[in-house]
């Protein structure tokens, strides 16, 4: 949800912010903008992406060594010229990028208009550059204070930097909601969404906290919250290599994460599991270990993909650990008054750790006493640093929209935690627990497997590529899986896709059935197997066509589905992270033969920092 990039010391800013904005464009991008201090402050922006500014900047006299750039995904106003970022003050000396959404900006546009001020823009964001200029005209001169002011008033989330004529060696930075991540380079400063932009500089960073405001100054960093305490930045080092933010050969971002997951599963067992000595530890949830071993109930919330891993979780753990789950959309959550008990246990999953519903979800349930675990992906988020406790799932920066290695490193994570909690409450055999950790051992070599299928995959896409609806069908540990086949096929094709629990269809989308819909049915060799099949024969006698994915060496549904993808068998439980393989890859290929933006689709944005 919008990508914001700063630059101040010796280098091309123009250069530097431009590769920062690429980086970040998964954040948004339907727009972006630049401005540069030079001799003068100038703002460029074009509608489209990074690549569209660039060229539009073509030939321009691009210089200065301090700049703000933007990638918009837009919520207040249409993508547009005038709507991108940033935002020039009336007079033209301040000029705003902003990540977020300003609740009260209409007041404050209102009480402004009433003075006098005409805006370009429909957005907030230009509503609170005029703001922090009309309290540097009337209250007080000085920037940083109009700016911490103006903060003390505005609701809603943000992640700003201002650029200001006047003070052409400051940048002023502020968060609340929105994440924003400060570089330390010798004698500069980069300021970004999140570290992306900054890693090939320098690995020296500060993450800025709610309600704080950073003032780079020359070679100073000086961070005070909107309290005026001052504090001293915390600066940390990063654990992120290069090369896990380029794409490494392959044609898009999505194809890479696909093809990495062996790897990025491994890497999250890594030192947290060894199946030979039984050993299983995560090292993140120590403390409050004992509120999940003892907790009467367990609530997951999360959005997206993360809530499809959190529905094989509840099968997970209510199997192994006997506690009974509730699976929440953040966003329903957090608005319909939840029944929360102080001591309460919420897992909460995010792969960005920014989603906005899912970030409220948290707070409204620490308000009422609950003790929250976060599942996170990227270190240092704001739900991991929200979160009492928890496991970071460590697949690695996640540049493709589409989430995918994210989702079965979430389930690694989610069992290895569920195993834990079974063996401490004994609700596990302890011959059951030592077969998991063997068998968890075996899925990165499983996933290789899976994805050797791709060819095959490659040649039913070029088949169904044209079909305009799609059903996906499982039942068991397999139905989240089907729910998250069909989101990633509508996600990046545009292909109208519906997951179902297989025995549901029977009580309504049946009537879709002809020999148009092209059927997907996750059908492995589980408890429910027998079931799948019945329902895979009623698709058969309305003319349907079936794919179905299925164990090696499955005898039975080859003989009824026009085409058979078979998966490695693995325990019915860890079967998710093996059967959404080809699922991924139907969708990737999909959408490459229908000349779709893998990487980037339409409307959609990697991390979703607005309601
Ligand atoms: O970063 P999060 O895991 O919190 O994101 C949640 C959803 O926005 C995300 O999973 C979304 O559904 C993906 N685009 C799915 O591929």
């Amino acid at each position: 949800m919008c990508g914001i990039v700063g630059y101040l010391g010796k280098r091309d800013a123009y250069s530097t912010i431009l590769k920062g904005l690429k980086r970040l464009e998964y954040r948004g991008y339907d727009s972006a903008g630049i401005a540069l201090l030079d001799q003068d402050l100038r703002v460029f922006k074009k509608k489209g992406k990074v690549a569209d500014l660039e060229q539009h900047l073509n030939g321009e006299k691009l210089t200065g060594h301090v700049g703000i750039g933007h990638t918009r995904w837009a919520t207040h106003g249409e993508p547009n010229d005038i709507n991108a970022h940033p935002h020039f003050s009336p007079s033209q000396k301040l000029a705003i990028i902003h990540n977020g959404i300003i609740e009260n900006y209409d007041a404050i546009r209102t009480d402004l208009v009433n003075k006098g001020h005409k805006f370009e823009s429909e957005t907030d964001s230009e509503v609170l550059i005029h703001f922090i200029e009309d309290i540097q005209n009337h209250n007080t001169s000085d920037l940083e204070e109009a700016v911490r002011l103006a903060l003390t008033k505005v609701v809603g989330a943000y992640a700003i930097v201002i650029i200001s004529k006047e003070d052409p060696d400051m940048l002023i930075a502020a968060r609340k909601g929105s994440p924003l991540v400060i570089g330390l380079g010798k004698d500069e400063f980069f300021l970004a969404s999140d570290a992306t932009p900054i890693v090939e500089y320098t690995n020296e960073v500060v993450y800025l906290n709610d309600s704080e405001i950073a003032v780079i100054k020359g070679n100073d960093l000086k961070i005070k919250n909107t309290e005026d305490v001052h504090t001293t930045p915390y600066i940390q080092t990063l654990d992120l290599e290069l090369e896990t933010i380029e794409k490494g050969g392959y044609e898009h971002f999505m194809l890479k994460e696909i093809y990495e997951q062996p790897k990025s599963i491994s890497d999250c067992m890594r030192g947290r599991l060894n199946a030979e000595e039984g050993y299983l530890v995560l090292g993140g949830i120590r403390e409050y270990a004992n509120k999940l071993e003892n907790a009467d109930r367990i609530i997951i919330i999360a959005c997206g993909t993360s809530w499809h891993a959190g529905l094989v979780a509840e099968y997970f753990f209510e199997e192994f650990c006997r506690i009974p789950v509730e699976v929440e959309y953040a966003s329903e959550f957090r608005y319909r008054n939840p029944v929360i008990k102080e001591g309460d246990v919420v897992i909460a999953i995010s792969q960005s750790g920014e989603t906005a519903d899912t970030l409220a979800a948290i707070e409204l349930a620490k308000s009422k006493g609950a003790i929250i675990f976060g599942v996170c992906n990227v270190v240092g988020s704001s739900i991991a640093r929200s979160s009492h406790e928890g496991a970071y799932i460590h697949a690695g920066p996640e540049i493709g929209v589409a989430s995918t290695k994210s989702f079965t490193a979430q389930l690694i994570v989610l069992s290895m935690i569920a195993l834990g909690v079974a063996h401490q409450r004994g609700t596990i055999t302890e011959q059951t627990y030592r077969q998991m950790l063997v068998e968890m051992e075996t899925i990165p070599e499983k996933v290789g497997k899976a994805l050797k299928l791709d060819t095959q995959v490659k040649y039913i896409a070029d088949l169904f590529k044209d079909a305009r609806n799609f059903l996906y069908l499982g039942r068991g540990y397999n139905f989240p899986v089907a729910l998250e086949g069909a989101l990633k096929l509508k996600e990046i094709s545009y292909i109208h896709a519906e997951g179902y629990p297989a025995a549901e269809m029977k009580h309504g989308p049946i009537a879709l059935i002809d020999e148009e819909m092209p059927v997907v049915f996750i059908a492995t060799n589980d408890s429910s197997y027998q079931k799948v099949v019945s329902n895979i024969r009623e698709v058969k006698a309305r003319k349907g066509k079936v794919i179905a994915v299925v164990t090696e060496g499955d005898s039975i549904i080859p003989k009824m589905a026009e085409f058979v993808i078979e998966v490695p068998a693995t325990h019915e439980a860890l079967m998710p992270l093996v059967s959404v393989i080809p699922l991924q890859l139907l969708s990737y290929h999909i959408a490459v033969m229908r000349g779709c933006n893998i990487d980037q689709p339409r409307n959609l944005a990697k991390s979703v920092t607005v309601e």
